[in-house]
């Protein structure tokens, strides 16, 4: 078991250096699979959603090779139309990717519905809509989607998603990229990790137009080749340590970001009271009064990132007056409240609404994550806290976070991991 050990109520101070984006990492992954040819991928995050994914395209037949921990050489030239282990495609969301991949490159893909954290129902309709306006047929089976396109192959087609969906709007996007004829896209999701991945398949020799807009064209072609690629630094985990800094106090940097990809979370900060400076590619964050209150919704990119709700309501239920907190994506994203109330916090959870009202502060015990993001509040509201916090269930939180203890020490918080061993011997690092 691992977990991590706070002792908090320490203001952070130094700079921090954010690692490339989980989600346009976990979804050019997979899309690899379409390139014949070396695709070498920069500032990849180690982070074990990642790991989980090489491991799939390695068992695939894929010559993965990493030339330094975030450089990553990926060849999927002879991979073969292998159906991914069910436990191994049941623990990452982004295993859904395959399906699309798959489909494009073989012509069929069997792919074990997704894992993943469990904000409630996640259902991938919008993903089967589209592989059918490809002209695929899909299936549900067992546990499993299977996708098949005609003899002839896929063919563009028009979609029109009933929701933005990032995930949606990607596999499309990859399952299109060689189909052919022109595939058009509305309704999509906006994220910067779309941009990312219509960038990545681009560079491989796609011709993808619109990311980042409502529509997005994809003009079919027949083969990718290798190429080179840099992912984007990762939102969330910048905004996560932002977020950390405005619950603790202090002044740090935040490296390797791109401020405007950050405008949704820094215009939040700054309405509480948190100070901010921007520079091409860093934010230092000061905060040293007391936090306002602020009310907040979820919403697709440009709005604010359900990604970030959970560090934000660690946050507020230390800030003065009462904050409501609306979740504007998913029906059930507030399990990790107890735990803060555990904490001492003061939130009433009704639905989609958080009402929280600050307190003076939290106090050190222990709690349990229960998914990635809720992960980083626990150890944020911890780092806030008076007293030891003991987090439990961190493997959440290293599915998305690099190195966290590391860059946390960087930033002078009292944090160290703790591995025990069912002999009970212990382990610490950091
Ligand atoms: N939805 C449907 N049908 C679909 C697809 C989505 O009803 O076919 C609904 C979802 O249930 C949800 C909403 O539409 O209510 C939006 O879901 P979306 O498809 O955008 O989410 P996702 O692709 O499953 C990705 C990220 C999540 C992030 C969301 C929203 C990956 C691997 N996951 O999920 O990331 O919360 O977009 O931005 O990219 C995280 O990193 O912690 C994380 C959970």
């Amino acid at each position: 078991m691992i977990k991590y050990e706070i002792n908090g109520g320490h203001p952070l101070s130094g700079s921090v250096y954010i690692s490339g984006a989980k989600n346009a990492a976990v979804s050019m992954l997979p899309a690899a699979l379409l390139v014949e040819g070396v695709c070498r991928i920069e500032n990849v995050p180690d982070i074990s959603d990642v790991r989980l994914l090489l491991q799939i395209l390695s068992d695939m037949g894929a010559m993965i090779r990493r030339q330094s921990p975030n450089i990553l050489e990926v060849d999927c030239t002879h991979a073969r139309n292998v159906t991914a282990p069910i436990e191994m495609v049941r623990r990452i969301r982004a295993s859904y990717y395959l399906i699309g991949s798959q489909l494009g490159r073989f012509g069929r893909a069997k792919v074990a519905m997704p894992g993943g954290c469990n904000f409630g129902v996640r259902p991938i309709d919008q993903h089967i809509k589209g592989f059918e306006a490809l002209g695929a047929r899909v299936e549900q089976l067992d546990g499993y989607v299977c996708a098949e396109a005609p003899e002839e192959g896929l063919t563009g087609g028009h979609v029109y998603l009933d929701m933005v969906s990032v995930g949606a709007t990607m596999n499309i996007m990859i399952a299109a990229v060689l189909a052919k004829g022109t595939t058009i896209i509305e309704n999509c999701a906006k994220e910067p990790h779309i941009v990312d991945l219509a960038n990545f398949l681009n560079a491989m020799g796609a011709r993808i137009s619109g990311a980042g807009t409502d529509i997005i064209k994809v003009r079919g072609v027949e083969g990718l080749h290798g190429g080179s690629y840099c992912i984007i630094p990762d939102q969330i985990e910048a905004g996560s340590y932002m977020a950390a800094v405005a619950a603790t106090g202090g002044d740090v940097l935040v490296q390797n970001v791109i401020p405007k990809h950050m405008d949704c979370i820094t215009a939040k900060l700054r309405e509480m009271g948190v100070r901010t400076e921007e520079y091409d590619d860093a934010i230092r964050v000061i905060q040293d009064g007391s936090l306002r209150r602020a009310n907040i919704k979820t919403m697709p990119y440009p709005g604010f990132p359900t990604d970030m709700q959970p560090q934000i309501t660690a946050c507020l239920s230390v800030a003065n007056g009462t904050s409501i907190i609306t979740e504007g994506i998913y029906d059930n994203r507030f399990r990790y409240a107890a735990e803060l109330v555990r904490m001492g916090a003061n939130i009433q959870v009704n639905g989609e609404v958080a009402v929280v009202d600050g307190v003076e502060r939290l106090h050190g015990c222990s709690v349990k994550v229960c998914d990635l993001r809720a992960g980083a509040a626990m150890v944020i509201a911890g780092l806030a806290a008076e007293g030891r916090t003991t987090v439990e269930d961190v493997h959440y939180i290293e599915r998305g976070y690099e190195d966290i203890i590391g860059k946390l020490c960087g930033l002078k918080a009292d944090i160290r991991r703790i591995e025990t061993y069912s002999d009970s011997r212990t382990d610490a690092a950091g």
